[in-house]
């Protein structure tokens, strides 16, 4: 395994070659299985509507569950004694995801919220609220071994902020900002430790540990989006920072 790299596969084949008890800590944001967006297809350019329909084509239900199984066990087998993981789901498969995390091996701690604060607006012939909410369920494997407390006020399982927008955006339809990732990140883990996210997307996990001196890797499907990782990493790498690892890299 190559430090600080984003491979260009599937995360089941790559997670494969790693050996038991490597990883610190696991970030991830899987894909939703939101195949009832489908009935929003005007909609679909809109970067809050969480429609990724070019990656989230399990057959049913119960294959969508099944392959996080899947993947939640390699997360056990590769994680350290004490590592924590947060997952990224929607509110429609929390419940489900908590009882696998359990039955893959880990400890279940809590769900965190994060409340979009400029979501896609309700549109009053859909009769729905909007969707400003997304969820992570956090869990470990035993104990955590790391436990960065921040103030207080910054421990609740609750966190508000705009959708990735400006500077830090990309065309990743789901790209989460790194104001939502960074926090966890910094207490449930040190730097130096490793970082493992099956699922890079645009790669924010990278980014949260290239700017906080975690190592990383991670796995990523699609083409396009590794091209918007190696971008992510030439832009940082460009610019003046304290960043003393090797070069991240996508390897295709
Ligand atoms: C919800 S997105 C992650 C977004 C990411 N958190 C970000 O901020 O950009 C899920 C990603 O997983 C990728 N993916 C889906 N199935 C995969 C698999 N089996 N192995 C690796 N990547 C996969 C998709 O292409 C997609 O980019």
């Amino acid at each position: 395994m190559r430090l600080n790299t984003v491979y260009h596969q599937n995360c089941l084949e790559g997670m494969a070659s790693l050996n038991d008890g490597v990883a610190d800590l696991i970030f991830t944001d899987p894909p939703y299985y939101q195949n009832r967006a489908q009935n929003i297809k005007g909609l679909k350019n809109h970067k809050d509507v969480v429609t990724e329909f070019e990656f989230d084509g399990f057959v049913s239900e119960e294959a969508y569950l099944q392959f996080l199984e899947d993947v939640l066990r390699e997360c056990y087998r590769v994680a350290k004694p004490g590592a924590s993981g947060y997952l990224w789901c929607g509110d429609d498969f929390v419940s489900y995801i908590n009882r696998i995390v359990t039955k893959a091996g880990f400890q279940f701690r809590k769900v965190i919220h994060w409340h979009k604060t400029n979501p896609f607006p309700a549109i009053h012939t859909r009769k729905m609220f909007a969707n400003s909410m997304e969820l992570m369920v956090h869990f470990s494997k035993g104990s955590p071994k790391t436990w960065n407390h921040k103030p207080v006020n910054e421990m609740h399982n609750f966190i508000e902020a705009p959708i990735c927008m400006g500077a830090e955006r990309t065309p990743h339809k789901t790209q989460k900002p790194l104001r939502v990732c960074l926090p966890y990140i910094e207490i449930s883990s040190n730097p130096g430790d490793l970082v493992l996210d099956p699922f890079m997307g645009s790669g924010t996990t990278a980014m949260a540990c290239l700017k906080t001196g975690r190592d990383f890797v991670g796995y990523e499907l699609n083409t396009e989006y590794c091209q918007i990782i190696q971008g992510r990493f030439t832009e940082f790498m460009n610019a003046p920072s304290l960043f003393q690892g090797g070069e991240p890299k996508v390897i295709y």
